[in-house]
């Protein structure tokens, strides 16, 4: 029998999934679970995008352009104008989610062997596609204390050697919630220029800013920089996360040469999503303000009930719709697998994300779950509750154990 390829092998599972069976089985016992640990929001998807899936007009669903369906990237450069990104729909290619334009974005700029700065704790895939493209990812620790907050640069500094190639940051962050500063931004850039390196931005959050106005993009550091390519998700902006679509912006003219390789490798992306998501590019500014209100609102919700677990530390989180918190126990896995297990209250219970899957260095984020504040008010109240009662009796029985 042929071996299998270490690219297969040594390629992580998802961390938010590893849960998954015993999730299951706690369902098929008939207990509710409050999922937090799944970025999957509950906020409806553009009415326009659904009527326009309602109505596809073609009798044939043809291959879309490798590119991207024209009128999409027409939309989707005066949506990067409207948010003061001077993108032309030529520096735009559509592609199949934000996942495929990371990676893509690392196909393009890195070799096998070549290493890409990251954040720790990370966007988990970022890992993963990684590992397909055989890239080593070079970590670099943010802290919970810092609110997660980028070290100085100095730090970063120590982590370039003569084989990175590039940066990958995500601003605002999964599974951090941080929102960065123009300033630590700029920090970032002026360290890529100098070390001539490329930044990958990841702005699929852009518009989840609960503190601020809209986060700088790093495409506005600089007049048209070419080392910067950001990648981009229709997922969480437009509730959209089954129509898979994304894209990739760049005025680097050899990146946009090589991506467009690889996307007419892959031939097209979904022609009717990219229909209808011509409709999602139309929708309201006011969406976005009620959505954020939303999020805010839980967000505030979630963070005062979990700073009032005694031994539970968590800083409020300026964006996205993540937080880490790190919890009073030794295992937040074992303690997340027990909640699904054994711990049931009045029925329900709550699956969370061990945090250690979101970074690469060993025995870190151990005590950190990540939770996703993708339910209503009252289920994340409820959540909090659950969580709270749990982790009382899951103490006191681990203090007994070890008594
Ligand atoms: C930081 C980040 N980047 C990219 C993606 C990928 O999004 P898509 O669904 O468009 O592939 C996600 C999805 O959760 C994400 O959190």
């Amino acid at each position: 029998m042929p071996s299998i390829s270490r690219r297969a092998v040594i390629t992580p599972a998802s961390p938010i999934r590893k849960l998954v069976p015993f999730a299951d089985a706690a369902t098929k016992q008939g207990v509710k679970i409050y999922h937090l640990n799944i970025g999957q929001p509950d906020i409806k998807s553009p009415p326009k995008f659904l009527k326009a899936i309602r109505s596809y007009p073609k009798s044939v669903v043809a291959y879309e352009n490798s590119l991207g369906n024209p009128k999409l990237r027409l939309g989707l450069a005066s949506y990067y104008h409207g948010v003061g990104i001077p993108a032309d729909p030529e520096n735009i290619i559509v592609t199949t989610g934000g996942s495929e334009a990371i990676l893509f974005a690392i196909l393009a700029t890195c070799d096998p062997g070549d290493e890409l700065l990251v954040f720790e704790p990370t966007y988990a895939n970022y890992l993963g596609f990684a590992a397909m493209a055989a890239v080593s990812l070079r970590a670099i620790t943010t802290r919970a204390e810092t609110g997660f907050h980028l070290p100085r640069p100095d730090v970063i500094k120590r982590h370039i050697t003569s084989n990175t190639k590039a940066i990958i940051i995500n601003n605002p962050n999964n599974p951090t919630g941080t929102l960065y500063t123009p300033s630590e931004l700029a920090m970032v850039n002026n360290l890529a220029i100098k070390h001539e390196l490329f930044v990958i931005s990841d702005e699929t959050y852009r518009e989840f800013a609960y503190e601020r106005t809209l986060p700088k993009s790093l495409l506005t550091y600089g007049k048209t920089p070419r080392h910067v390519i950001l990648v981009d998700s229709f997922s969480k902006r437009y509730s959209l996360c089954g129509a898979r679509l994304g894209c990739l912006v760049t005025y680097n003219q050899k990146i946009l040469e090589s991506v467009t390789k690889f996307a007419q490798a892959r031939l097209a992306s979904p022609s009717v999503e990219q229909y209808a998501a011509v409709e999602a590019l139309k929708t309201q500014t006011s969406y976005f303000a009620k959505v954020n209100r939303e999020y805010k609102k839980r967000r505030n919700v979630l963070i005062r009930a979990l700073q009032k677990i005694p031994g539970v530390f968590v800083q409020k989180p300026e964006g996205a719709f993540y937080c880490v918190a790190r919890l009073p126990v030794k295992n937040a896995e074992a303690f997340a697998k027990w909640l699904l297990t054994d711990f049931r209250d009045r029925g329900e219970t709550v699956m969370l994300a061990p945090a250690d899957g979101f970074y690469l260095s060993k025995n870190h984020g151990k005590d950190e779950v990540r939770i996703a504040y993708v339910l209503n008010s009252r289920a994340l109240a409820r959540s909090v509750e659950i969580i709270k009662k749990a982790l009382a009796i899951y103490r006191k029985k681990n203090t007994t154990k070890h008594s």
